[in-house]
This record gives structure tokens, C-alpha cells and sequence, in this order.
């Protein structure tokens, strides 16, 4: 399934942004434009799916925190997430705790308003789900309009509230979508993360999101996955070098081996670049593809020689997966751009608010 578009309203400084998408997606501009905002705004329909909604608005302070902090036109305080995928379109509309009588400590939750799932025909919308605040109303396999059979918790998604996914396929569907989609933010290459550490290795065709199973990653590559592209992209970093993976009382280590010197080299002495460097390969030769990859600033620590076969490895994972990635790096943009022929999504900050510089501009 593929993202169409991407709408996002009343979100940190996101007021009001539609995006239309393609199979690759590279967002561009400066710092604090609402770059890694909008990447945020696609992962809360991920958490919202996982039933992690709340817990993930709370990482980022909370619904007041998040709600757009500027002016805004009179009526009520909403922040919206929706997307269409294929031909079906899902928005999910929160806002602040109404206050409880004898009060509560939980007024950073965000407060589900409105949440409605829809299938699209042409111009013609079927709608299949629409919850207004604890109850929701949708069709089931049968086609026919039913009450949501569970009290909806005030401040997460039907989509994890759904016991009988046979009985609301369409729901299910959209769910099992939103959990496929893999972002990748940032990987520690700190002295101490768990990258440069031994961890016990089992087959891992989607590494984590921390990076944490590095070696048995890119061993699962070695073992059933395109070994030669990984071959080859690791030579454009380190010409001849060799990429060891070994079990150590069941714990994986990585080392590599370079020709200019006798001993390998191991985790810990790899500079971040390098680490950076093979946790994008270990992402994008993965075995399992998602239908979505969202990555946040792949180039971080990359040196710019490597930009030219890391925008390379995007785009042949463009072939499997819907990418979404972004960046500060012109080169990396200018690079995806030759080969796919699909223009960067350019944002700046005017007045506070996220904008898409419209491609006519460019
Ligand atoms: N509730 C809010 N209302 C309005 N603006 C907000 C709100 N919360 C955060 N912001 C603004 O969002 C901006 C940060 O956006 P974001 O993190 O998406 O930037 P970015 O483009 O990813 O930048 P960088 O390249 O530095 O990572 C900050 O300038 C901050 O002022
Ligand atoms: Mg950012």
C-alpha cells in the first residue's frame, strides 16, 4: 500500500500542511522548519495504531505542548494526523482533557475528538469508520453499519482497540498498515551504545530502531539477503575492507578488517560515520521491506563521498518500500532527485508556521 498524501494540522508548528507524496520522499530546509515535525505527525498513526498514542505525545511534553502554539482562528483546539493509503483515507482529530469533576492528574493526555476512516471512489467517500469522542460507528464485513463494540479509552485510537479484526476488515486493514511502517530517527554511536557492544544474535531481518542488533542484521543480509549490494556499498566506504560477524558465546560482534592493517578492527573502535554508515545498510537491504521507511537525517556523520552510493541504496529500496527521508543534505536531495526524477518537498518557517515552498518557486 502507498501514502497519497499526508495531512497535518494544528501539530507543534505544523498548522495546517497537506503533502502530496510519492514512492520517494525527500524533505528539505532549514533548521526548525517542521522538517522532523511532519515525520512525527506520520509516526503518531503509527503509535496511535500500537495503542501508544499518549505515551508518545507525553514524550514530547504533552497535548498543550504539541497543540500549535500560535494565533489560530477561533473554535475549537484540534490538532489532526490523516493520511491516504490507496484508496482509503484515515484522520484522527485530538484536542485537550475536558475537565473531570473531582479532577484528574491526566490533563497532558491528548483527548480523541473525532477519528474516521473513509474509502475512496473517484469523488464519491464511503465512510467506514467515524468515532466522535468514546463510541464509534462502523461497517462491518458485512457492509452494514454497527456500533463499535467497545467503550473507546478517551485518549487512543479505535485502530487498537479492535478485538475482531475479521468482523471490521477495513479497521484491521488500516492497522496492520500503520504497525508496518519502520522509522528510523537517529542511532547512538556513543562510547557506550549498545551498537558498539556484543548482543546476543538471533536472525534479524528488520533492524530495531535503535540499531541494537547491528551485527545480526547485517549477518541476516550475509545469510538471505542481497550480500552483494552490502559487498559492494561497503567497499565505497572502505575500499577491500572485509565485514566480520562473530559469535561469541551466542553474542554477535562486528569488526572490520581493512587491507592497510593486520588486526580487524571492532565495534568500539569504528568512527561514528562508519556506525552510521552500516546501521543505513543494515535499514535498507533489509530482507523485510516495509511498505513505509521513513528515515530522519540519514546523512548525519556521512562524509560526503559516501552521500552519492547512500542515495543510490535509497533509491533501490524505493523499489520495495515508499520512502520518506529528511535531510539537510542539498547533495543527498540533489542526488535522489537524478535518479528518480521526483523534485525534494522544500519547507521553510514563515511566521512561526510550517510552509511547502510550492515546486513552481524552485
Ligand atoms: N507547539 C508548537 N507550536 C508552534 N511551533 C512549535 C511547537 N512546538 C515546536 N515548535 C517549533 O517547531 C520547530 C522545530 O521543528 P522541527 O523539529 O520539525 O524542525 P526541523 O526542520 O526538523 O529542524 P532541524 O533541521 O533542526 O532538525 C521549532 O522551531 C519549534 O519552535
Ligand atoms: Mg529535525
Amino acid at each position: 500500500m502507498a501514502i497519497s498524501c499526508l495531512h497535518v494540522a494544528g501539530y507543534r508548528s505544523v498548522l495546517d500542511v497537506r503533502l502530496k507524496l510519492s514512492q520517494v520522499n525527500v524533505l528539505i530546509g532549514p533548521n526548525g522548519c517542521g522538517k522532523s515535525n511532519l515525520y512525527r505527525g506520520l509516526y503518531l498513526l503509527a503509535a496511535a495504531a500500537e495503542g501508544r498514542l499518549a505515551r508518545t505525545l507525553g514524550d514530547e511534553g504533552g497535548m498543550p505542548s504539541v497543540l500549535w502554539a500560535g494565533e489560530r482562528a477561533k473554535g475549537p483546539v484540534r490538532m489532526t494526523v490523516g493520511v491516504q493509503v490507496d484508496a482509503l483515507e484515515y484522520e484522527l482529530s485530538c484536542g485537550l482533557m475536558p475537565p473531570v469533576p473531582g479532577g484528574s492528574m491526566f490533563d497532558l493526555d491528548p483527548h480523541v475528538k473525532e477519528e474516521r476512516i473513509r474509502l475512496v471512489a473517484g469523488t464519491k467517500r464511503t465512510e467506514i469508520m467515524k468515532r466522535d469522542n468514546a463510541t464509534a460507528s462502523v461497517r462491518d464485513d458485512q457492509g452494514i453499519r454497527v456500533t463499535f463494540p467497545m467503550v473507546l479509552p478517551e485518549s487512543e485510537s479505535v485502530l487498537a482497540e479492535i478485538r475482531e479484526p475479521h468482523r471490521f476488515p477495513i479497521l484491521s486493514m488500516v492497522r496492520q498498515e500503520f504497525l508496518s511502517w519502520r522509522f528510523y530517527h537517529q542511532f547512538r554511536t556513543d562510547s557506550d551504545s549498545p551498537l558498539r557492544h556484543p548482543q546476543v544474535g538471533v536472525r534479524t531481518p528488520v533492524l530495531s530502531h535503535d540499531g541494537r542488533d547491528l551485527a545480526a542484521a547485517l549477518q541476516t543480509i550475509i545469510e538471505v539477503g542481497d550480500h552483494g549490494t552490502l559487498r559492494v556499498a561497503l567497499d565505497r566506504m572502505f575500499p577491500g575492507c572485509e565485514l566480520i560477524v562473530e559469535s561469541i558465546q551466542s553474542r554477535f560482534t562486528l569488526s572490520l578488517r581493512m587491507p592497510e592493517f593486520r588486526r580487524p578492527f571492532e565495534a568500539q573502535d569504528f568512527s561514528d560515520g562508519t556506525l552510521q554508515y552500516l546501521c543505513l545498510l543494515a535499514v535498507l537491504l533489509s530482507p523485510r521491506p516495509p511498505s513505509l521507511l521513513a528515515l530522519n537525517e540519514p546523512e548525519t556523520s556521512i562524509h560526503p563521498d559516501l552521500i552519492g552510493p547512500l542515495a543510490n541504496l535509497i533509491v533501490r529500496a524505493s523499489r520495495y518500500s515508499q520512502v520518506w527521508i529528511t535531510t539537510h543534505s542539498q547533495a543527498l536531495a540533489d542526488a535522489i532527485t537524478k535518479e528518480t526524477g521526483t523534485a525534494p518537498i522544500r519547507l521553510e518557517k514563515v511566521g512561526g508556521e510550517t510552509k511547502v515552498v510550492r515546486d513552481d518557486e524552485e
